[in-house]
């Protein structure tokens, strides 16, 4: 349906195989493929005029990787733990490995991909990283600077986070001048007039129009509300922001077109982006490298086209076996689809964590050595 019309039907394979009208056409061009990336850094997605059916010019992309000095971000053998108590004698019973011994680093200007399945401790590392939990143990840099020693508002001047659900990350009684205005009067940065002044010129960067400022949150569409929070985050800013799941409940053509903002605002600001999602034809578009987690630890890492046209954990395979192929053509052809039970990051009280060691296969491209029961 387009504008409310019926403009095209059929049966299922033939609709997918030969779209007949243009409008068809750029909604199936639309949906992220796996392999459609080609080489090198980020591409942004090709945005398809739904008049026409037309894919729009590509502009290129300049390199934003910037390697010079202190990385922007750091991560030595990090790990997160939820306690399990009792609910008698408060004393600990268990604890939720969520993320253990993570390492990593990240460069102004780039782009790591964090992937794996849900329970994979995903979120937990970018809620530690953004200070929203307590490391058990480990270190964060950024900029060289540790962040232990960092206040909280130090903290959120560096590091912001965008989520899955822009609704629920807007407060509904602000309009979103208001909402955008906020971390700058919160920290003490502007005068309310030039923050709300500043917070419409965000509008202008992320693509609204400045005289949306006076809205609320719903007033505006999912995409749109996804780039007031990415204005949002931009209003103090940070050099990295890390993006939860950010375009995952977006619309395909929606997510495209926020996937190309975000490209455009790395380039404009050299952002550094953590960018967290169980999408893999997605990241294949957004990252500069990748890095795969299995149960709270990173099992392969890589500069992305190594790692999805080479990958070589058993785990990392099979999540790029079930990526869904938008082709009713190969809807029979049966992939093994099944990672098998995911299975529980709680342990006992007295597990200590298996020491592991890693191989690098090619420049940059680490694999952690895995043992036999993956087969
Ligand atoms: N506040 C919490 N208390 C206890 N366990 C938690 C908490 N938050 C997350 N977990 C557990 O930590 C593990 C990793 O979760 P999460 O980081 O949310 O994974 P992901 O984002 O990859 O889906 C899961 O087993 C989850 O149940
Ligand atoms: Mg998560």
């Amino acid at each position: 349906m387009y504008r409310g019309d019926q403009i095209e039907a059929g049966a299922t394979s033939d609709v997918f195989a030969a779209p007949k009208r243009p409008y068809t056409r750029a909604l199936l061009s639309a949906v992220p493929q796996l392999g459609s990336a080609g080489e090198g850094g980020p591409r942004p997605f090709p945005i398809i005029d739904m008049e026409t059916g037309l894919a729009l010019p590509v502009p290129s992309r300049a390199d934003t990787v910037d390697t010079s000095g202190p990385p922007l971000l750091e991560v030595e053998k990090l790990s997160g733990r939820f306690e399990i108590r009792s609910p008698y004698t408060r004393m600990v019973q268990a604890r939720v490995h969520a993320v253990e011994n993570v390492s990593f680093s990240l460069a102004r200007g780039e782009t790591l991909a964090i992937v794996g399945e849900s329970g994979c401790g995903k979120s937990t590392t970018g809620r530690l990283l953004a200070g929203l939990n307590s490391p058990h143990s480990g270190s964060i840099r950024i900029n060289g600077n540790e962040v232990k020693s960092f206040r909280r508002a130090d903290l959120s001047r560096q590091v912001q986070m965008i989520f899955q659900d822009p609704f629920a990350s807007l407060n509904p009684r602000l309009t979103v001048e208001n909402a955008i205005a906020e971390p700058l009067l919160i920290h003490g940065l502007e005068t309310p007039r030039n923050a709300r002044k500043l917070a419409r010129d965000l509008l202008g960067e992320v693509g609204l129009s400045a005289d949306m400022g006076s809205r609320y949150p719903h007033e505006f569409s999912g995409g749109q509300r996804q780039r007031i929070c990415i204005a949002r985050a931009l209003a103090l800013e940070p050099g990295l922001i890390i993006a939860d799941e950010a375009v995952s409940a977006l619309d395909v053509s929606v997510k495209a077109q926020v996937v190309n903002l975000m490209l455009d605002l790395q380039e404009r600001l050299k952002l550094g982006f953590l960018f967290i999602s169980h999408d893999m034809a997605v990241v294949e578009r957004i990252s500069h490298r990748v890095a795969v987690m299995y149960l709270g630890e990173i099992v392969e890492t890589g500069p992305r086209e190594a790692v999805f046209s080479n990958p070589q954990h058993p785990y990392t395979r099979r999540l790029l076996s079930a990526v869904p192929v938008p082709d009713p053509s190969r809807r029979r052809l049966r992939r093994k689809l099944t990672i098998g039970e995911l299975k529980s990051p709680i342990r006992n009280k007295d597990f200590n964590p298996p020491a592991r060691t890693y191989q690098e296969v090619s420049p940059g491209h680490v694999v952690q050595v895995w043992s036999g029961d993956w087969s």
